[in-house]
């Protein structure tokens, strides 16, 4: 394998040298190879492995060894497209990213990878290939799409709130002035009339929040936050389940709007409440965690010079209820996206959007007994507790 090894060097070596003078004190090339999270493959021209880092052997689940006496028909049926993708790298394309494809061979079977290849340069025939479980690629995805989707009904909502609270609220006085000179069997309709529009009236608040208002942040207690709306809930719609907390003591402030994350705990919570009575889950069970957790970080439009962000910051809200549906799990944080019937789905699209307005990230995962969301948020940064 040597000497593919050298060539990939090279390919590092020319990237770094391109680099700026003050960042080419860096590891030798091949450590970064070996130290990368992903699994990077080299194939000779007859397919067979000529380079696997350590990421590679353990989503292969074959050792370098191993690897070294084996060709990719022996890993993966020849009908699989890894090898149309890895003909046309040959042929000439330089970069080919593919995703969601399946290992089926037999020796491995995995499903959803993303898969990106390129030639190898002064290697004639070899390819180089990146394997990645899109699982968490995918979640990425699903959380940008959150956002765009949270900021096309900022406007709608800004419009709302303009548009129908004016009129609604002459609407509910002329009712409430009906009432008390109609005959008794009318009065049942303007009393109608009156809950109606304090119901939109509701509604029209809720959505008021995606409008794109200045929020003001402070460094706030998450702990604090945590145990109001246990408290909020335990009083309230969660009444009958129970709760346990793991709270990293230690955890520093994080960077925000006190009252709107009291919101996106509360709409999780309420959540994982509603689908355990929803089941009647015996023993059900919520469970708030905190955590310092180094190594997410992630472009968002509010974060520093470098573009990118740290979010060390992870508090989760799990339950031991049935689990996400699998037909709205792709829609989750969309607005109007609901599996219950008196469900306006609008809980999840306002905690992405003020997830996202945080400059933090949420993921989920979910089975039947498990349901798990997590959210990475920003601490207090030195210039602003300055
Ligand atoms: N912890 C959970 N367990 C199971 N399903 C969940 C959980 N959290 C959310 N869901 C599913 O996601 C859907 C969307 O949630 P969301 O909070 O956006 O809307 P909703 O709860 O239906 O209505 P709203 O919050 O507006 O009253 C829910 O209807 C439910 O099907
Ligand atoms: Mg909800």
């Amino acid at each position: 394998m040597s000497g593919v090894t050298k060539a990939v060097r090279r390919t590092v070596l020319s990237v770094v040298r391109r680099m700026p003078p003050a960042a080419v004190h860096l590891p030798d090339p091949a450590t970064i190879l070996s130290a990368m999270p992903v699994a990077v493959v080299v194939l000779a021209e007859d397919n067979r492995f000529a380079y696997a880092n350590p990421a590679a052997e353990q989503f292969l689940g074959l050792s370098v060894s191993q690897l070294a006496q084996l060709s990719l028909s022996d890993v993966l049926p020849e009908d699989s497209p890894l090898f149309l993708m890895v003909g046309q790298l040959r042929s000439g394309a330089s970069s080919i990213a593919d995703h969601d494809l399946s290992f089926e061979g037999p020796r491995i079977r995995k499903t959803g990878i993303s898969v990106q290849g390129t030639t190898v340069a002064e290697e004639p025939g070899h390819v180089l290939l990146v394997l990645q479980d899109s699982t968490t690629v995918r979640a990425l995805d699903r959380q940008i799409a959150a956002r765009n989707a949270a900021r096309s009904i900022t406007g709608m909502a800004a419009i709302l709130a303009h548009e129908v609270k004016n009129p609604l609220s002459g609407i509910r006085g002329a009712a409430q002035l009906l009432e008390s000179s109609v005959s008794e069997p009318d009065r049942e309709l303007t009393v109608l009339i009156r809950d109606e529009a304090d119901r939109i009236r509701a509604l029209v608040d809720r959505m008021e929040v995606f409008g794109e208002k200045p929020v003001t942040m402070e460094p706030v207690n998450i702990h604090r936050i945590l145990e109001h709306v246990r408290r909020l809930a335990r009083s309230g719609f969660a009444e009958g389940l129970r709760f346990s907390e793991s709270y990293d003591p230690s955890l520093p402030p994080v960077w925000g709007n006190r009252d709107q994350l009291v919101q996106v705990l509360l709409n999780l919570v309420k959540n994982a409440a509603d689908s355990l009575h929803s089941t009647g889950t015996h023993e059900g069970e919520i469970t708030l965690m905190t955590r310092y957790q180094h190594g997410l970080r992630l472009a968002t439009p509010s974060s520093d010079s470098d573009g990118r962000v740290d979010l060390p910051l992870l508090v989760v809200v799990r339950d031991n209820g049935p689990g996400i549906s699998e037909d709205i799990r792709p829609h989750l944080f969309e607005p109007f996206v609901s599996s219950r019937p008196s469900g306006q789905g609008l809980g999840l699209a306002l905690v992405a959007k003020i997830v996202a307005d945080h400059g933090g990230l949420i993921e989920v995962e979910s089975r039947p007994g498990r349901t798990e969301f997590r959210l990475h948020l920003p601490m207090v940064a030195e210039e602003d507790s300055a």
